[in-house]
């Protein structure tokens, strides 16, 4: 019978059919208004009533079961190509990545950036004040006499053309800046770079870092200098940190201190780091000298404070265990990338 191999070729279309694309061909062709069950199907509206009955019994349940077929196969066809597609997509997690390179932060900065931190921690403001600078601010506001030594040609750069400015020579003009724009109580942290007339060796840069540190206020003793610098101490170097002071002088502290730590390279046994002797210096530091307060507009009678200023490329060497200060800025990445 034409109807029963009208489906049987349509089954056999349907079940070759290897993809939806296919498929919907084969739909069109043995389902479709031209396909021999569609025909047989319009041409049972011309057959006399009797014979309606009986071919609409003989076309529908065909018509329904290629349909039915089409429909499971596009159910398959579908399954198998979701499975196609997770299996294309699929990520191995075990395939090396593309490491890309990325900067870092420099040794130095990342140093002065710690230490920055520490200040910050105690409830300290951070300042910056200009490099080139006010020989004022830089001498003689800091109690340098007219005839310092510091102040000459051979440590300090003028700057050409004008010989009241010069490229400051420490941090600490930052301090007499503070001081006449400040109240007290007063406790700030400066880090910034300074220069000096330095042949470059070994252990000196022209150009250098350091971090200033100055407390202002009612009752301030030397005391509580050591306590913040041994606090500073042992979050830089670790818990094992021990400091000492030594009597010192600049111009600007009145009594001067220089502060060594124990030496971190051997622990204090004598090595070639610290010389023999087992400690290192690491700052410069004072109770504020009076005709300092003086000049900030302050009362030295009533007030005290307390400074120290610390070299930070000196700093990193120690912590890092680096011996030549131009390895800092060679920029040879094999160098700093083990920071
Ligand atoms: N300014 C000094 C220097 O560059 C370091 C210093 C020493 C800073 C004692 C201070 C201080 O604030 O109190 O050598």
């Amino acid at each position: 019978m034409a109807l029963d191999a009208a489906v049987a070729s349509g089954l056999a279309a349907i079940a070759a059919a290897g993809d939806l694309e296919e498929l919907k061909v084969v739909k069109s062709a043995h389902t479709g208004e031209r396909s021999p069950l569609a025909l047989a199907n319009r041409a049972i509206g011309a057959l006399p009533g009797p014979q309606k009955a009986a071919a609409g019994k003989a076309v529908g349940p065909r018509r329904g079961q290629l349909s039915a077929a089409i429909a499971a196969r596009t159910e398959e066809l579908r399954a198998a190509e979701e499975d196609r597609m997770l299996d294309q997509e699929r990520v191995d997690l075990t395939l090396p990545i593309g490491r890309r390179q990325r900067g870092g932060r420099h040794p130095i900065e990342s140093i002065q950036e710690r230490i920055a931190d520490f200040f910050l921690g105690l409830g300290w403001e951070i300042a910056e004040g200009p490099e080139v600078e006010a020989e004022w601010f830089n001498f003689d506001a800091l109690n340098f006499k007219p005839d310092h030594p510091a102040r000459q040609m051979q440590d300090t750069f003028y700057l050409a053309g004008d010989k009241n400015l010069v490229l400051r020579t420490h941090t600490s003009p930052v301090q007499a800046r503070t001081l006449l724009e400040h109240g007290v109580p007063l406790y700030v942290a400066v880090p910034g770079k300074v220069f000096r007339t330095d042949a470059l060796d070994a252990t000196h840069t022209p150009v250098f870092h350091q971090v200033e540190g100055l407390a202002v206020d009612r009752g301030l003793t030397m005391a509580n200098l050591v306590g913040t610098l041994d606090a500073f101490a042992r979050a830089m170097f670790g818990p094992e940190a021990r400091t000492r002071l030594r009597p010192s002088y600049f111009p600007f502290t009145e009594p001067s201190a220089e502060v060594d730590c124990r030496c971190m390279m051997c622990g204090g046994k004598g090595c070639r780091t610290c010389k023999g002797t087992g400690w290192l210096e690491i700052l410069g530091s004072g109770m504020v000298h009076p005709n300092v307060l003086r000049m900030g507009g302050y009362d030295p009678e009533k007030v005290t404070g307390f400074a120290f200023g610390m070299g930070v490329d000196r700093l990193t060497m120690l912590k890092y265990g680096v011996d030549d200060l131009r390895l800092f800025f060679e920029n040879d990445l094999r160098f700093l990338m083990q920071f």
